[in-house]
């Protein structure tokens, strides 16, 4: 007999196929993402569920009796109540490493535009508010040669150095819970302490995944430090950064611009401060959404899941739950 499985999100064609190959599968309809609530009701007796970033926790635990396996379509699993899923030993994967340089792109892209005012200046012309050439008030701020402090070196953190280093020539400094000298050694990367870091960074790139300690790891002491001249950049998770106290220096002038790709709450309202400053570029939580990585990224998380409900080898468990 086949697996039963609850999909709660939308998958590229040949992922469905495959996945209604090897399990009975049910489908999440909408209209847009399922709530934790919504997912409670749905999820029956399925044993497997494909989801992204609804919370799993106590809610759908109880609800979801049979459940055996939790496959998270992301690198990231901060929507996983871990300690719930180990009292419940249950298997819980993730799809690390087919993002790495999707995301690094993304994250160059994102410093580039808050530099060079790409988005601002793309407003500009098509209002038609272009009416003189190189007017002091279309500048930037150059990225080549200038320094880069990336806080948390993963392997994205390590593909967005080695774009800086090797391609914009930038001095690259990091902060991270332990130094790699390996990437030190291959892209001249420097080890410095956070302060450091803020103190002296021209641009400040956050990529570090969301845990309790990381919760609002940049706030107001973190944003005063910084350089007024500096551009803030996440592409991490937005709990990463106290809001409020981004948008007060952005409002102060304690830094000059940000790049935002995540945000404390998701889909950000229209109405938010930070949507209504033309210094800041803001993105819809899009560092992997290529055509090409995301497919990768669904049969990444439908093979862990099949592979998992069938006792297959390996899959990409979260490392927490590696070892029960
Ligand atoms: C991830 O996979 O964690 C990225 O943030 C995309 O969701």
């Amino acid at each position: 007999m086949k697996p039963r499985i609850y999909i709660a999100r939308d998958l590229p064609e040949p992922v469905a196929s495959y996945l209604e190959e090897h399990c009975e599968c049910r489908y999440w309809q909408g209209p847009g993402d399922i709530s934790e609530e919504q997912l409670a009701e749905k999820i029956g007796d399925a044993e497997g569920l494909l989801v992204t970033a609804t919370p799993i926790g106590q809610a759908v635990l109880r609800a979801g009796s049979s459940l055996r396996v939790i496959s998270n379509l992301s690198a990231g699993y901060n929507n996983l109540d871990l300690r719930a899923l180990q009292q419940r030993k249950l298997i819980a994967t993730h799809t690390p490493y087919v993002l790495d340089e999707t995301v690094a792109d993304l994250a160059m892209a994102l410093l580039l535009a808050a530099a060079r005012r790409v988005t601002a200046m793309d407003r500009l012309v098509k209002r038609g508010g272009w009416v003189k050439g190189m007017d002091a008030e279309l500048y930037g701020l150059d990225v080549h040669h200038k320094r880069l402090g990336i806080i948390g070196m993963g392997r994205i953190g390590e593909a967005i150095a080695r774009r800086a280093a090797l391609g914009f020539e930038m001095d690259v400094v990091y902060y991270n819970r332990s130094p790699k000298p390996e990437a030190e050694e291959r892209f001249g990367l420097r080890y410095c302490s956070m302060d450091t870091l803020l103190d002296t960074s021209d641009f400040v790139l956050l990529m570090t995944p969301l845990t309790p300690e990381t919760k609002h790891l940049m706030g107001k002491a973190q944003f005063a430090r910084m350089k007024s001249n500096a551009i803030f950049v996440n592409v991490s998770r937005g709990e990463n950064v106290d809001e409020e106290a981004l948008i007060y220096a952005l409002q102060q002038g304690q830094i000059a611009g940000a790049g935002l790709d995540v945000y404390e709450h998701e889909p950000i309202s229209v109405e938010h401060p930070l949507l209504q400053m033309d210094n800041v570029v803001t993105l819809p939580h899009i560092g992997s959404a290529t055509a090409e990585t995301r497919l990768n990224m669904a049969f990444a998380a439908a093979r862990n899941l099949v592979h998992a409900l069938t006792g297959q080898t390996p899959v990409q468990i979260v490392p927490e739950l590696q070892q029960q």
